[in-house]
């Protein structure tokens, strides 16, 4: 009877994901600061939230009901408006877009359709955890290569964190279908440049290989660095599927509402994944993320343009928050983009007792100690690592900025008061 009923091997295991565990862990320790997971705890710009609820309860009440499955028509006009002038091309709104549950689903829809059994794909570490699982429950095999701290002397960015060549060269065969690149990056805010781009572009036009580019957090990049799309290289747009969200875009994570654009024949592979297990997202969100995007079209090029006020949000987020874990204790990263920061903790070691947690990676142990100790949760890096390589992540800490100055200051407070009981 058990036999009968368990998973299906092509799930693995069935570990609950590090967010399924977190969230867990932060019901039962309600520690006072989360600093875990990559959402503002403060409000969305007004514009936003006031469509949406406009909508609802507005005269076309057919906002309320399905819309067209590849993506409500206002919407994808609109993201055709928004990325066609960024990747010099016109963007066929019905052909070349789709719209999906979140960037979650994109990346579901992109692999699901594209990697087959016995494929390979090319996964960049540390990477956002689900890559993995998608890619082994479409059959595939990841192959994974990390980035790799450059030893640098004095600040340590998050761009010193580098490929190596002849390693990245050596992955490609004549299997590798797809390789999964993701700028800005999560979790070390690494923004790849473009000599870095084009020896991944050259590499996957030698081997006639597709490339998926999750670029949720492209609005949040930091001077003097700029978001480059890869699709937008010479000869990457036919072999490129670019990754947006709209809960990254306008901080409404919890509206789970993304896309993914590439060339028509490539798309189609996605639309026959999200026909038959989403359908069609949610009307009247989509219809909001249209407005949002309307109303930011119209002021495109100001600063109050809200692509271009969060960067300036998040700077002084991110400056703050470097400057209190270097002065308790942590060796940060800082991020040139996105709104996390990897923090080498080892230097605290002496300070901290794990020996009463469990898990098997230490940074799990040392987040889950820290916790209960300090009242600061953040999330621990081996999770965006596969098994052999996890040992990369343990001696750091994810934290996440996008949290109001009050939750900074408080964290800064709990760290400082948890230093000075040691
Ligand atoms: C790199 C990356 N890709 C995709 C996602 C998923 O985005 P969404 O919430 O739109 O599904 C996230 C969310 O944290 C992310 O960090």
């Amino acid at each position: 009877m058990s036999d009968k009923f368990k998973l299906p091997a092509r799930y693995g295991a069935g570990e609950a994901s590090i967010w399924v565990q977190y969230i867990e862990f932060v019901a039962k320790h309600k520690p006072a600061v989360n600093l875990g997971q990559g959402f503002p705890d403060y409000p969305p710009p007004e514009h936003v939230t006031k469509a949406l609820s406009e909508i609802a309860t507005g005269e076309n009440f057919l906002l309320n009901q399905y819309t067209r499955g590849y993506g409500h028509p206002r919407l994808v006009q609109n993201l055709s408006k928004v990325y066609s002038p960024l990747i010099n091309r016109q963007l066929d709104p019905m052909n070349e877009i789709l719209v999906t549950n979140g960037a979650y689903e994109a990346l579901f829809s992109a692999i699901l359709g594209h990697v087959d059994t016995g494929d390979e794909v090319i996964v960049i570490e540390p990477f956002f955890d689900c890559y993995d699982f998608m890619i082994r429950s479409a059959g595939g095999t990841p192959r994974f290569i990390p980035l790799k701290p450059k030893a640098t002397e004095g600040v340590q960015t998050s761009n010193s964190w580098v490929l190596d060549e002849k390693e990245l060269t050596s992955l490609f065969n004549s299997k590798t279908k797809m390789l999964i690149l993701n700028t800005p990056h999560n979790p070390l805010g690494k923004v790849f440049n473009r000599q870095e781009l084009e020896l991944i572009a050259n590499l996957c036009k030698k081997h006639n290989v597709l490339c998926l580019s999750d670029e949720v957090y492209e609005w949040m990049v930091y001077e003097p660095n700029k978001h480059i799309r890869i699709a937008t290289l010479p000869d990457m747009w036919e072999r490129t599927i670019t990754i947006g969200s709209a809960g990254k875009t306008f901080s409404v994570t919890g509206w789970k509402i993304g896309w993914a654009y590439g060339p028509v024949n490539l798309m189609k592979n996605l639309q026959v994944v999200h026909q038959n297990c989403v359908y069609t997202c949610c009307t009247p969100v989509q219809e909001a993320v249209a407005r949002s995007f309307e109303f930011e079209l119209s002021r495109i090029n100001t600063p109050e343009c809200y692509f271009n006020s969060i960067t300036r949000e998040l700077i002084s987020k991110r400056d703050y928050l470097v400057k209190v874990l270097r002065e308790n204790g942590f060796n940060p990263t800082v991020p040139d983009g996105g709104y996390f920061i990897i923090a080498d903790w080892t230097k605290l070691k002496d300070k901290i007792d794990l020996s009463s947690e469990r898990d098997k990676y230490q940074d799990y142990r040392f987040t889950k100690k820290f916790a209960k100790e300090s009242g600061v949760l953040v999330i621990p890096p081996s999770a965006f690592y596969s098994e052999p390589h996890k040992s990369l992540g343990e001696n750091f800490a994810r934290f996440c900025f996008i949290k109001k100055d009050d939750n900074l200051a408080l964290a800064e407070k709990l760290l400082k008061e948890w230093n000075a009981k040691k």
